[in-house]
């Protein structure tokens, strides 16, 4: 008799609704409908390197499809540069020698971006390695869509919805920020769903005294409260210049010293940009001379059932792993593209941002509905 194939999965970097919704989808097909035997990890890279596993059965699976965050746990550890005992250590051959010793046919890595990157290293290194999109960012290139994406939508919509009457009523300018990363997805989405009147994305570098135009336009006509949605990533046309030319600094950097310097000047960015949102309500405050407050979002946007879209989503993806891995197709992503799930190569992946493209319909949407951009 042919042995049994036998899977491995594990979910990694930044959880997201959806994620197990999807280890259902591809255990039941794995288990139930081609007979192969499913092993979990515990998270992420690290329980492969450590061989922490949780066994995963018919029973384990039934009732997490609308369960939020992951049974398997997450982490952000990278398999070539892990934290063992106080020090950075590379772990890609324990990793593979691990999932050698266990008879694994593939292993299976729910993730972002990030996970994409790690996933072919070990492909890379000789694994048989398959991954699926997660992220409430959706900044994973060649896919359509990341499941956590639709039900962080929702919920910042929702958000948006709410501070629109506690805005209205007390005649403030309401900030309120929205994950995503580097990328607008979620800030532009929700800002158009939820009719916020300025939207402020990292693709669009923003003009302070534009946004404080448009506000007072809006007091002019009658409307003294505005709701700027801007996300995490966003920021001010000279904090953009600013931060290009230091990534060019570092790029260009002839030695060690000069190259430790545009660094420290990138840190310095950084930490300044934390408190931006906070920065800007400031800022238009004293512009507008209308109260202002802040709402920062944060992990509630992560948290949580996923919608039906992500649930739908994340069992399309997870069933067609499993035919994938049965027709023995590695080293790829399995990508959303329209109705169909297909499988892209992790090189074409890994490494690559979907920002939102300037000239994108949602862009051009907002705009018409007369939304305040930045620029
Ligand atoms: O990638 C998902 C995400 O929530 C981003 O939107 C956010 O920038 C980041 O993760 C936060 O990461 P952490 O969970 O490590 O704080």
């Amino acid at each position: 008799m042919a042995k049994k194939r036998r899977i491995g999965i594990l979910t990694a970097g930044g959880d997201s609704p959806g994620l197990n919704a999807a280890i259902r989808a591809v255990g039941k097909a794995a288990l139930g409908y081609y007979g192969m035997e499913f092993v979990g990890f515990r998270d992420g890279f690290r329980g492969v390197a450590e061989d922490h596993r949780l066994r995963l059965d018919k029973s384990t699976l039934a009732g997490i499809l609308t369960v939020g965050g992951t049974i398997l746990g997450t982490s952000r550890d990278k398999p070539h540069r892990m934290e063992v005992d106080g020090r950075k250590r590379d772990m890609t051959k324990v990793i593979v020698r691990n999932c050698e010793k266990l008879g694994l046919d593939a292993l299976v890595c729910l993730g972002g971006g990030g996970t994409q990157k790690n996933a072919l290293r070990l492909a890379e290194a000789g694994l048989p390695v398959i991954t699926l999109p997660k992220t409430i960012d959706n900044d994973v290139a060649m896919t359509d869509a990341t499941f956590g994406f639709a039900t962080a939508l929702g919920i910042a919509t929702e958000a948006i919805d709410r501070l629109h009457s506690t805005a209205h009523s007390h005649h403030r300018i309401v900030v309120t920020e929205i994950m995503g990363h580097r990328a607008g997805w979620l800030a532009l989405g929700a800002g158009i769903a939820g009719g916020a009147d300025v939207i402020l994305i990292p693709e669009i570098p923003y003009d302070v005294g534009a946004i404080a135009r448009a506000i007072r336009l809006r007091s002019r006509h009658g409307t003294n409260f505005s709701i700027v949605a801007v996300a995490e990533g966003a920021m001010s046309k000279q904090d953009a210049q600013a931060l290009q030319a230091a990534q060019q600094r570092r790029e260009k950097a002839r030695d060690k010293m000069h190259r430790q310097a545009a660094n420290l000047e990138l840190e310095a960015l950084e930490a300044k940009h934390a408190g931006n949102t906070l920065r800007l309500a400031k800022q238009l405050e004293e512009l507008t001379h209308l109260e202002s407050r802040v709402t920062i979002l944060g992990y509630v946007q992560r948290g949580g059932t996923p919608s039906a879209a992500d649930r739908l989503l994340a069992t399309r993806l997870g069933t067609a792993c499993a035919d994938l891995i049965h027709e023995g197709v590695f080293g790829v992503m399995v990508a959303a593209r329209g109705d169909a799930a297909e499988p892209v190569p992790l090189e074409q992946v890994a490494g690559k941002l979907k920002t939102v493209p300037p000239e994108h319909p949602w862009i051009t949407s907002a705009r018409r509905v007369g939304t305040c951009l930045g620029d």
